[in-house]
């Protein structure tokens, strides 16, 4: 049977272990599993575009286990009461393929992909970062935030969207979570910007933006880009990535090429596997007056480590559900025997329903 894990589930995780631990649990499990990033098979995601937003399927494989995740990406989204991001997901064991897990996996991507970007800040930005610039205050702000208050120190968070409705709900949710954070509201992108040490850009738009211009980057900075995700979305001045001293991360290079900030640049623009880093293999940030970047897309790894962690945690908790999403069977061979065993099941066990409520109703009336 494969264990079933809603988003029920997964809140029940995040209200037992809090947030903080879950990002501290989550690094843990991205650094181990980036630090073997070659015993990996690894592909760049499959996407499915239309005029208002792409489906995406995400999946990685060792020679344990196997995960995928779908996702959506629809900035109009709000317009039908819905979300930009959507996903869920499965982990399967590569011996048989029977699919172990099937998980919701929206909570759980705001959760990764904020435990991806403190992955990255621990070894990129400059170690006395107090103050982040939050610009984009949808869905996955407010895990932005927590996660660089309570894993990194950050004191001081500066907001920032076109949308003063989702500033108010970020102030307000930051304010409950986590009252000792300072919030400023700012009232533009360069002021929320202006002597910031990182600046995480989050937002959302189906098109080339120009969230940060060359103009606004200050000596030292580091830059957490994560909502320039797909072909045609980027966040970024693209002078940004080749001023001088400056270095940019990516996660897999062949996806980040079609999908992130690095869009812009030519075929032979320098660029390093954040795995390098964590593996020892390369050197995060070398100077207090270097700017960095980690042209964040979202990589399939991320969610097969969540997936991993949401597994373990609701093992321990009991949580989850078994589901028979493939068949389970006495005789593997008779799939047809199966089949018609269970219609005859459902069948006598519906009559037994009817039967049951037939009878209720005689007795009350
Ligand atoms: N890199 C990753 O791993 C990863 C993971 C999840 C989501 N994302 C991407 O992050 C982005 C944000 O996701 P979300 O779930 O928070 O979306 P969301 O729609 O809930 O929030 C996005 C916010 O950006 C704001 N915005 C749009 N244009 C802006 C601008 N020019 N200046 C300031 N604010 C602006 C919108 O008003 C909105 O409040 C999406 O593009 C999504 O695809 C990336």
């Amino acid at each position: 049977m494969t264990t079933l894990l809603t988003t029920h589930d997964v809140a029940r995780i995040v209200a037992t272990h809090g947030l903080p631990r879950m990002f501290s649990r989550l690094v843990d499990y991205l650094e181990a599993d980036f630090a073997r990033w070659n015993d990996f098979d690894k592909t760049a995601r499959t996407a499915a575009h239309s005029d208002v937003g792409v489906i995406e399927l995400m999946p990685v494989a060792d020679d344990r286990e196997y995960s995928f995740k779908f996702v959506n990406g629809h900035p109009g989204n709000y317009r039908h009461g819905l979300s930009t991001v959507m996903a869920f997901g499965a982990l399967a064991d590569v011996e048989t393929g029977m699919p172990t897990v099937l998980s919701e996996l929206t909570m759980t991507t705001a959760i990764r992909t904020a435990a991806t970007s403190i992955m990255a800040a621990k070894r990129l930005a400059r170690k006395d970062s107090k103050v982040m610039a939050l610009i984009g205050n949808g869905a996955q702000s407010e895990f932005q935030a927590l996660a660089f208050h309570h894993m990194l120190g950050i004191a001081e968070v500066r907001l920032y969207d076109v949308d003063p409705a989702a500033t108010d709900k970020l102030a307000a949710n930051l304010a409950g979570a986590a009252p000792e954070l300072r919030v400023v509201r700012a009232a533009d992108t360069a002021a929320a910007v202006r002597g910031a040490d990182i600046v995480t850009t989050v937002t959302a738009d189906k098109k080339n933006a120009t969230i940060l211009t060359a103009g606004m980057v200050e000596p030292g900075m580091h830059i957490n880009a994560v909502g320039g995700d797909c072909p045609g979305k980027t966040e970024l001045d693209p002078a940004i990535l080749t001023a001088p001293n400056t270095r940019t991360y990516v996660e897999f290079e062949p996806q980040s090429r079609i999908e992130g900030e690095l869009q812009h640049m030519a075929a032979d623009f320098q660029v390093t596997e954040f795995w390098r880093v964590v593996a020892g293999e390369a050197r995060g940030r070398t100077g207090n007056d270097e700017v960095t970047i980690f042209d964040s897309v979202g990589f399939a790894l991320e969610d097969y480590s969540a997936l991993r962690l949401v597994r373990d945690l609701a093992s321990e908790l009991k949580l989850g559900s078994k589901t028979d999403i493939v068949p389970v069977m006495a005789d593997p061979k008779d799939l047809f025997g199966h089949l018609v065993g269970t219609q005859a099941r459902d069948v006598t066990q519906g009559q037994r329903i009817l039967d049951a409520v037939a009878t209720a109703a005689a007795v009350a009336s």
